[in-house]
C-alpha cells in the first residue's frame, strides 16, 4: 500500500513549529500493522489551490491508496482543508468526519469545530485529520477497519 501523509500548517511549513502530526499519522498505521510499500511525506502552507493541485497529482499521478491530511479543517480563515478536499473528490464519504466528531465531543468538546472530510478519488481514498497530534490518537485509530475495507472496495 502506498500512503501519503500530508501535513497543511503555514508555520510547520515555515518552520516556525515542528511537524509531531505527520509522524504521529505514520506511527499509528505501522502500529495497526497496515502494509505500506512507500511513505509520501510531505508538508505545506493552508493555501487552497495548492492544496488541491497535489491531491490531484497524489491521486492521478503517484497512484497513492491512501492519502490522510492533517490541519487546516477548523473554522479559521486560512483554514482550507475541507474545501480543497471536495473540490478534488469524486465520492465524498462523510462519515469518517462525523464519527470523529461524534465520537470525541464528549471527551473533548471543540472536536466540533474540525470540518474533516473525506471520499475518494479514482482508487485513491482520501481522509482529512484535525491538526493536534493528540486529537490524531484519538481519531485515526477507530477509522482503520472501515479505512481497509474501502481499500479493498478501491482495487
Ligand atoms: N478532535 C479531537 N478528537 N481532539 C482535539 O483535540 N481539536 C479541535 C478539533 N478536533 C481536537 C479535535 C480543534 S481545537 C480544532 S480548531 C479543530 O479540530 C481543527 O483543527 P485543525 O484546523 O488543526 O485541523
Amino acid at each position: 500500500m502506498k500512503i501519503a501523509r500530508l501535513t497543511l500548517s503555514d508555520r510547520a511549513s515555515a518552520g516556525i513549529y515542528k511537524d509531531l502530526s505527520g509522524p504521529e499519522i505514520e506511527r499509528i498505521i505501522l502500529e495497526a500493522d497496515f502494509c505500506v510499500s512507500e511513505w509520501v511525506r510531505l508538508i505545506m502552507p493552508d493555501n487552497r489551490s495548492d492544496i488541491e493541485d497535489l491531491l490531484c497529482k497524489l491521486c492521478d499521478e503517484d497512484a497513492c491508496d491512501l492519502i490522510l491530511t492533517t490541519g487546516g479543517t477548523g473554522p479559521s480563515r486560512r483554514d482550507n482543508t475541507p474545501e480543497a478536499t471536495r473540490t478534488v473528490l469524486e465520492r465524498e464519504l462523510p462519515g469518517f468526519g462525523e464519527i470523529m466528531r461524534v465520537k470525541t465531543f464528549d471527551k473533548v468538546p471543540t472536536a466540533i469545530l474540525s470540518r474533516s472530510t473525506a471520499g475518494t478519488r479514482g482508487k485513491s481514498l482520501i481522509i482529512n485529520l484535525p491538526g493536534n497530534p493528540k486529537a490524531i490518537g484519538e481519531c485515526l485509530p477507530m477509522l482503520l477497519p472501515a479505512v481497509r475495507e474501502a481499500i479493498k472496495h478501491l482495487r
